[in-house]
């Protein structure tokens, strides 16, 4: 599999020669702070994050941990590293680390984990993301010094290149369960957990409260400009604490960053229901002009261009002459709805992608 490309650069000034507003579905990190949010952040009440004396850091870890079941959080710059530290954290030099193939852990972070924790991955099979008990099973070994042991199964909820794929609870918890009668320990990368929540209707304690880590981002569709937390016990937090420093993400003034996380969890959850039918709208204009869409999960889909006998990166540029920017992951166009994406955009959209294919 390609790597996941590409934001077409000229779509801004293609959208402005449109004679429009561009409509950004190339990813849901591409929203700008709200007017709201940008207040909160600037009233910001700050200390020194890394002596553990920011108010806004520590009102933002104490609620996240309540929110996900967990005793403890803390708080880094991004996703991606809180993905580092708790692989870190939970596991040791040769470990495998259980992943989906199209995993971002697996996928979409450089090797990072290999790196800086020396795992191996072992990856599976699954259904968009989707993977069985069985594989915990077949990728765990007794004590040995042959073996390479089974340090940690990772999760993603949703899973961004299943096409914004739920796991089921049931499935879920059967994974967890295979996991935990092991001794090993769970960690979820939850970048869009609050899309599993919205979309689910399942609290997100019950999704984090039975794992080991679990964290959610700021930066996707929750809107913010900055911020990732990672929960769980107090000792596994502690612990996480010495690779936040050792990977550079212990920070000083960060309140000026949970302002705006906590902006998020107060005024822009339940609005994720939103970009859930707006996916849904785009989803059906789409498959009525004879696209292979995938399914409408939460906030993402793929879209082949083959199944109209088009191609993705050339597919990609026409839509951006058009004002609407898509990126492509191996082959195909990915599409994902936001905060700064409303019911007309999605309408643009569809007439673009309608005008492309000379169905207008
Ligand atoms: C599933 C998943 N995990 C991790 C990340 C990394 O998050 P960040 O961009 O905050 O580093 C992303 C980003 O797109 C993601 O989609």
């Amino acid at each position: 599999m390609a790597d996941a490309r590409l934001l077409d650069p000229g779509a801004a000034a293609s959208a402005a020669a449109a004679g429009g507003d561009l409509v950004d579905l190339s990813s849901d990190t591409q929203t700008r702070p709200t007017v709201g949010m940008r207040a909160a952040i600037a009233a910001a009440e700050v200390g020194d994050e890394q002596q553990r004396g920011d108010p806004t850091v520590t009102a933002l870890c104490e609620r996240v941990a309540a929110l996900l079941g967990q005793e403890a959080a803390v708080m880094l710059p991004s996703g991606l590293m809180c993905n580092l530290v708790a692989i870190a954290t939970h596991t040791s030099p040769g470990d495998l680390v259980l992943v989906e193939r199209a995993a971002h852990i697996a996928r979409a972070e450089a090797g990072g984990s290999a790196l800086v924790s020396g795992v191996q991955f072992e990856v599976v099979d699954g259904e968009r993301g989707v993977f069985g008990p069985e594989a915990v099973a077949a990728a765990h070994a007794e004590p040995s010094n042959y073996w390479p042991q089974l340090g940690l199964v990772a999760l993603e909820q949703t899973h961004n290149f299943g096409g914004g794929s739920l796991w089921p609870l049931d499935g879920y918890d059967a994974v967890v369960a295979a996991a935990h009668e092991r001794d090993v320990p769970v960690h979820v990368d939850g970048a869009r957990l609050m899309n599993a929540v919205v979309a689910s209707g399942i609290d997100a304690a019950r999704w984090g409260g039975g794992v080991d880590s679990v964290w959610i981002d700021f930066t996707k569709g929750l809107g913010a400009p900055l911020g990732a937390v990672l929960a769980g016990s107090h000792e596994f937090i502690e612990r996480a604490w010495r690779f936040k420093h050792r990977f550079g993400g212990a920070m000083r003034q960060a309140g000026m960053m949970a302002a705006g996380c906590l902006y998020a969890l107060d005024h822009h959850v339940e609005r994720l229901a939103d970009d859930h039918a707006n996916l849904a709208r785009l989803r059906d204009g789409l498959v009525a002009l004879g696209l292979d869409v995938t399914p409408a999960d939460t906030n993402i889909v793929f879209i082949d261009p083959r199944s109209v006998g088009r191609e993705a990166a050339e597919l990609q540029s026409a839509l951006a002459g058009r004002g609407v920017r898509v990126s492509v992951v191996s082959g195909r166009l990915r599409a994902l709805t936001h905060l700064d994406v409303d019911t007309d955009g999605i309408d643009r959209a569809v007439e673009a992608f309608a005008a492309e294919l000379g169905r207008a």
